[in-house]
């Protein structure tokens, strides 16, 4: 392998793109959005250099990084010579089965298309396709220069040689490839997403703060983060729309949102990015203080 194609530019296209240049791979990155594209070169560009003031990387490395890097505005110009499409487009399905099937017709007919989406059916995605046994899931986690894991998932057509690709390329960019099946959440989500819906409800009942909750969790389990600052960063729509995901694909209750979630979303308090969910972040996001709603 040795051209990627990576389609979105957004926090998890940047650092997608950013391993695989830093590992020699030539990469097209490729957005419809010409901000984030831009966008995306200066964030590539800014954490090369924290790489390098870290003394992980030197300035050559750097420099022959951004050199394997191309962009595009255009799916079948930015897929043409493609050895590996990781699509990390919108969480959106519509969207993402209408890249699936210009990506299918203007790729090179060997090229191996995986997606990054943290919830969508990989299945559902390989059947707009007329290869879905070269479809794949390749789940990378934020931040991805950083994080070790990329859980990859097979679809219900994905060949056992696909598979096996993968996870070599996972391994030489430096990653530790976790392969499970395509079933709602895969096993990241599955699991993580009821924690913090079991966090946000213990909220919403009145049984522990945010900061107890979270505190619980960090010291007592030894977690990085406590679950409420997790939903924050992740975001608090894209946890809702991942319990849905569960809550349908399995038709079990347990999966079912919090209502205090619920609501949140509908408010647009949404974590991190809207400055607001269960802290605030007008002062920064590194700085925990409680939101006004949630303090004793
Ligand atoms: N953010 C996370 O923590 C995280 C973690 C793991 C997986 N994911 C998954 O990664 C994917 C991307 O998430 P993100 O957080 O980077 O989103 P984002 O909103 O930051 O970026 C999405 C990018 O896709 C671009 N886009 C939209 N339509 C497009 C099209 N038709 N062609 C090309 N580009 C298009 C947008 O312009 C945007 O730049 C999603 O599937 C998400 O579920 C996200």
């Amino acid at each position: 392998m040795k051209n990627i194609s990576v389609i979105g530019a957004g926090t998890m296209g940047n650092g997608i793109v950013h391993v695989f240049a830093q590992s020699g791979y030539k990469v097209s990155l490729v957005d419809v959005n010409a901000i984030q594209l831009e966008k995306a070169v200066t964030t590539i560009t800014k954490n090369l250099d924290r790489q390098i003031a870290k003394g992980l990387i030197t300035e050559a490395q750097k420099a022959e990084a951004l050199s394997n890097l191309t962009t595009f505005s255009d799916i079948a110009t930015g897929v043409q010579k493609a050895d590996l499409v990781v699509e990390a487009a919108t969480e959106n399905i519509d969207l993402k089965l209408n890249i699936f099937k210009q990506i299918d017709v203007a790729a090179p007919a060997n090229a191996i298309l995986a997606s990054n989406t943290s919830s969508i059916s990989i299945t559902k995605i390989a059947a707009a396709t007329n290869r879905p046994q070269q479809v794949i899931g390749m789940h990378f986690m934020n931040p991805v220069p950083v994080m070790k894991l990329v859980e990859i998932i097979n679809g219900y057509a994905t060949s056992k040689e696909v598979t096996d690709t993968i996870v070599t390329l996972s391994k030489q960019l430096g990653k530790v490839p976790c392969v499970v099946n395509d079933y709602p959440g895969f096993i990241a989500n599955r699991i993580l997403m009821p924690m913090i819906n079991e966090a946000i409800c213990s909220l919403y009942e009145g049984i522990a703060g945010v900061e107890e909750i979270d505190s619980i969790m960090k010291l007592g389990m030894a977690h990085p983060m406590g679950p409420l600052q997790l939903a924050d960063f992740i975001g608090l729509d894209v946890c809702l729309s991942i319990l849905n995901v569960l809550y349908s694909g399995f038709g079990n209750t347990k999966y079912a949102p919090c209502p205090l979630l619920v609501n949140m979303v509908m408010a647009g308090k949404l974590g991190i990015k809207t400055g607001e969910g269960f802290y605030t972040y007008s002062a920064g996001s590194k700085d925990l203080i409680v939101s006004e709603r949630f303090k004793k």
